[in-house]
């Protein structure tokens, strides 16, 4: 997502400019699915960094807000401690120039995955004791770096229909109330995760999805586990959208599976490992619309390619912004007896010409291949 980050921080300079209370408001990411269905995998995936506990039973016990914070963004008052030349691609467990900083925990800045891991784990059990409990009392964290796209993330337990441990009778309800809250922001793009080794047709998160958002117009369907079907199976009717229709389709991934997570196999070699699967499979690697669908770098740009056409949609309003403005400023100066064209060439001018250098950059890009390397 890189490519996104210069883009999005010149547009926030702009709207800096323009007024205070204009954020750019990118849309949050949100994952739902069924319990170990691979979402805090799928997150970590697109987030390039493994600080996510992870793991078979109930892991994700309350849900976790991922705050990704530039520190290259003009403003972010941490800038003087950024860019020593860190490879952005290293995904070793030493933080460097990144940290993590949890709201329940202002201050305290984790410079391990590792240690940021210990303390969701902890941070957790403390609210819903160690036995399974669950709670929709959301977790914050914020990780600080140079490398990342201001994005907020969304990490969620999973369905479950039994109770166990000490989850209450109606754990079911209890949780898809959770999920519906979440899922329900008309902000948020909806990752409706579904373990390609079961049936869609009982997917949890795609009826979920479906009732939040009927037109599909915020749902991408993923369909983890592909390395795990039936020797024999494969999953191109579902991701050729024949089974289950998405209007956004689906992409199908495979994520570290636990043996590689006991293993430590990193980030990188874990979407290497993936993306030879798919071009060494008999059946994915010989058909091009399939690979179109398979990987977690190709769901990377297809949130991407969601995030860009936001940015596009409000660009129209950023403008009309700034005419209001200049308009003001010239009436202004007229009343003080200052001949208003003189104010075209002072800070609304400006701002339009850099809008204008941004659109058309920005629509080079858009249309252009510069999407085709994400990480
Ligand atoms: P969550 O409960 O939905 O958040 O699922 P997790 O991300 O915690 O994953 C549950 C388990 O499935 C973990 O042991 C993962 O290592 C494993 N897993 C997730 N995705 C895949 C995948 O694509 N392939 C394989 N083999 N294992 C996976
Ligand atoms: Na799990
Ligand atoms: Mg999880």
């Amino acid at each position: 997502m890189e490519q996104l980050i210069p883009i999005a921080s010149k547009l926030q300079d702009v709207l800096g400019a323009v007024g205070q209370n204009t954020q750019l408001d990118l849309p949050q990411i949100v994952v739902v699915g069924g319990q170990s269905s691979g979402k805090s995998s799928v997150l970590e995936g697109i987030v390039g960094r493994s600080f996510l506990p992870r793991g078979t039973g109930i892991v994700t016990r309350r849900p976790l807000i991922l705050t990704l914070v530039n520190t290259r963004t003009p403003g972010y008052e941490h800038s003087q401690e950024s860019s020593e030349n860190q490879d952005p691609n290293s995904d070793s467990d030493d933080v460097g120039v990144e940290w993590g900083e949890f709201v329940h925990m202002p201050g305290r800045k984790f410079h391990s995955f590792q240690q940021i891991r210990v303390e969701i784990v902890r941070e957790t059990d403390r609210l819903t004791g160690s036995n399974k409990g669950i709670s929709n009392d959301p977790i914050s964290l914020k990780i600080y770096s140079p490398h990342v796209l201001a994005l907020t993330l969304v990490d969620l337990p999973g369905i479950t229909k039994v109770p166990v441990g000490d989850q209450p009778e109606n754990i079911e309800e209890q949780i898809q109330e959770m999920l519906l809250e979440f899922i329900s922001n008309p902000n948020a793009i909806i990752l409706a995760v579904t373990a390609a080794n079961t049936d869609v047709a009982n997917s949890d998160a795609l009826r979920m999805a479906k009732a939040v958002d009927p037109y599909g117009n915020r749902t991408i369907g993923v369909l983890t586990k592909c390395d795990l079907m039936d020797p024999g199976t494969d999953a191109s009717d579902v991701l050729l959208n024949r089974v289950y229709p998405l209007r956004r389709g689906y992409i199908g991934t495979v994520n570290r599976g636990q043996k590689d997570i006991n293993e430590d196999l990193s980030i990188r070699d874990g979407l290497s490992k993936e993306e030879q699967f798919f071009s060494n499979h008999p059946v994915y690697s010989t058909d091009r619309n399939l690979m179109e669908k398979c990987g977690t770098k190709i769901l990377a740009k297809n949130l991407n390619n969601i995030l860009m056409h936001h940015i596009r949609d409000v660009l129209p309003d950023v403008k009309n912004r700034i005419t209001t403005m200049m308009t003001d400023v010239t009436l202004e100066l007229d009343a003080l007896g200052v001949p208003g064209q003189k104010s075209r060439n002072t800070l609304g001018g400006t701002l339009l010409g850099l809008l204008s250098k941004f659109a058309t950059n920005f629509a080079s890009i858009i249309d252009g291949k510069a999407l085709v390397e994400l990480f």
